[in-house]
């Protein structure tokens, strides 16, 4: 049998658990060691998931002394993540690190130079590109189905009331909702039409009151290829969690949620069609509704360290790496520097 890639788990708080939920099933893997600011989180994680062999710290520089792994996990709160991925670079690991990749631009370009001067990979947990019904949304648009797009649009809604983490991070002055969360809308969109080329953005603070960030965001993109589009996002909103995208094409549109089992797909009805017709009141008579089932898993972090393990096996393309989470976070910066300054934002990308 192949030798078990083992891995050292940084961060052990409910992420870092939903982590250890996949590891565990993954048999290639072998999870060596746990670390956390409050040791007593590993102890819990070691106990739930049934890790007798690994061993726990609260010190990041003992555990890279003692322990011999390959991969960490940085599943720390967001300002865990540049110091522990660099560090664990610097130490010849590979890394899987969690979303945002920092709540900096500048973090994030020296994490992906850590990652190019170590020669290792990362990682980087924008989890939607795992997703069943985003993946299918993705296929279709680049099978030509929907024909070419013209608007794209992604939300991310998640009722935050009583989430601020574990000793308040979520809190963080820098942690703009559309940085901590709409990350995740913001890579969809880059992942499907490209990444943006300028934004003009909105933000209030109606709803989380004694949070220092605001806690709504509108902002519209110019893409590539003369698409345009929009990220709408609230973490005060009193509704479940929703990641609706809709993916707008001269000949169809994709209507599909990480929290649905149907992604919809509305077709021109041409000949030979790829799918069959089904009328429906209020579309026109050349236009056919089509519902096509999808699995949820919409923190599919299981397929991200399939990705990781097929990376350092086989040298296969990681699909979330290091310089796609650092243009993500560019995108978001760039949307928080319009809202805040009235104006429409260039997006740079120095990675
Ligand atoms: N991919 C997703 O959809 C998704 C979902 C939820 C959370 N996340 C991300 O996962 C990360 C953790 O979120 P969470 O919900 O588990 O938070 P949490 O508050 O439940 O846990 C964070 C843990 O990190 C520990 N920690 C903080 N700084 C540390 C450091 N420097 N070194 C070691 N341990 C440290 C804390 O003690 C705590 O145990 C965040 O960055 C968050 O954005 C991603």
């Amino acid at each position: 049998m192949d030798k078990k890639i083992r891995y050292a788990v940084i961060g052990c708080g409910d992420f870092g658990g939903n982590h250890l939920y996949s590891l565990v099933q993954i048999d290639e893997i072998e999870v060596v060691a746990l670390m956390d600011l409050h040791i007593e989180h590993c102890e819990e994680k070691k106990a739930t998931y049934k890790l007798s062999n690994a061993n726990c710290y609260d010190n990041l520089e003992e555990m890279f002394e003692k322990e011999d792994f390959d991969v960490a996990l940085v599943a720390t709160s967001d300002r865990g993540h540049a110091p522990s991925t660099i560090y664990a670079l610097q130490h010849g690991k590979h890394v899987v690190c969690e979303k945002p990749m920092s709540l900096f631009v500048d973090e994030c370009v020296d994490m992906v130079k850590a990652a190019d001067e170590a020669g290792k990979h990362l990682l980087v947990g924008q989890v939607c590109r795992y997703a069943p019904g985003f993946m299918k949304a993705k296929e279709l648009v680049e099978d030509g189905v929907i024909g070419e797009l013209y608007f794209v649009e992604s939300e991310y809604a998640h009722d935050y009331l009583g989430l601020d983490g574990i000793d308040g991070w979520r809190t963080d002055v820098e942690r703009e909702p559309i940085i901590g969360g709409a990350c995740h809308a913001i890579d969809l969109l880059r992942w499907i039409a490209g990444d943006p080329i300028e934004t003009t953005a909105y933000s209030n603070h109606k709803n989380l009151k004694d949070w220092p960030t605001n806690d709504t965001t509108v902002a519209i993109f110019k893409f590539p290829n003369n698409v345009i589009g929009k990220v709408f996002t609230s973490i005060g909103c009193k509704r479940e969690y929703t990641m609706r995208t809709v993916l707008y094409g001269t000949k169809g549109t994709i209507i599909v949620d990480n929290t649905n089992p149907d992604l919809i797909l509305y077709l021109e009805q041409i000949d030979g069609a790829p799918f069959a017709a089904g009328q429906v009141k209020g579309l026109s008579e050349k236009t056919v509704k089509h519902m096509i089932k999808v699995e949820i898993a919409n923190h599919n972090v299981y397929e991200e360290h399939k990705s990781m393990i097929a990376a350092i096996k086989d040298g296969a393309p990681i699909k979330t790496t290091g310089r796609e989470g650092a243009r993500t976070v560019c995108v978001c910066r760039a949307v928080v520097q319009s809202a805040k300054e009235g104006k429409t934002v260039q997006i740079e990308y120095p990675v």
